[in-house]
């Protein structure tokens, strides 16, 4: 059985750390697992309860389908002002009213690039479970990265990375199993 991740950063930008540790995740991922990088979380409108109904906007449509098509996910986000990026929330909430339930019961791995985001992963943990998503993984770097220029080749060889990234992909691997294979 082939295991599809989706991946999600909670960052936009260009030269995030959460973004390419996502990408170096998916150069990295074990044989038998696929991780794509879901980078269209900026296209989706803000969440608007009115435009949630039996037709959404293209957007939300796509992102949900994505999803639909997932095992598991894999996110990364950065901490902002002690919480969780809004494009982040944003995305998580167009996943709440869905009727298909595209997170319910999946498990998710959450890995962050910065040793000290605690508040912003916690806060996730919390939205995540209120969900119903399974978080099996809650992974920190405990080195920080901004002392280096990484891309997600450098990024691939340091210890600290492979040792947060094989403790996300564990999780899922043992999570996701033939007998609860939840894809669409
Ligand atoms: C507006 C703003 C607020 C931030 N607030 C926090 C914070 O509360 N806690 C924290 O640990 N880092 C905070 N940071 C630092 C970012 O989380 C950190 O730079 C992170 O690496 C950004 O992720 P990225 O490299 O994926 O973009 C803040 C950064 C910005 C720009």
């Amino acid at each position: 059985m082939q295991i599809r991740i989706v991946a999600i950063s909670g960052s936009l930008r260009a030269g995030s750390l959460n973004t390419v540790l996502l990408r170096a995740a998916s150069v990295i991922a074990p044989t038998g697992m696929s991780l794509e990088l879901y980078d269209e979380i900026d296209r989706l409108p803000f969440f608007n309860p009115d435009l949630d109904g039996d037709e959404v906007p293209p957007a939300v449509e796509s992102f949900r389908a994505e999803l639909r098509g997932a095992h598991g996910l894999l996110i990364s986000s950065p901490e902002y002002a002690h919480g969780v990026p809004g494009v982040m929330k944003n995305a998580l909430d167009w996943l709440v009213g869905s009727t298909l339930g595209e997170i319910v019961d999946k498990p998710v791995a959450l890995v962050n690039a910065s040793p000290i985001a605690t508040h912003a992963q916690a806060s996730l943990i919390e939205t995540l479970r209120m969900m119903s998503a399974r978080v099996v993984a809650d992974v920190r770097l405990t080195t920080s990265l901004k002392s280096k220029a990484y891309d997600e080749t450098s990024l691939r060889s340091e210890p600290d990375v492979v040792r947060a990234l094989s403790a996300a992909f564990a999780a899922l691997e043992s999570a996701i199993s033939p007998e609860n294979e939840q894809t669409a």
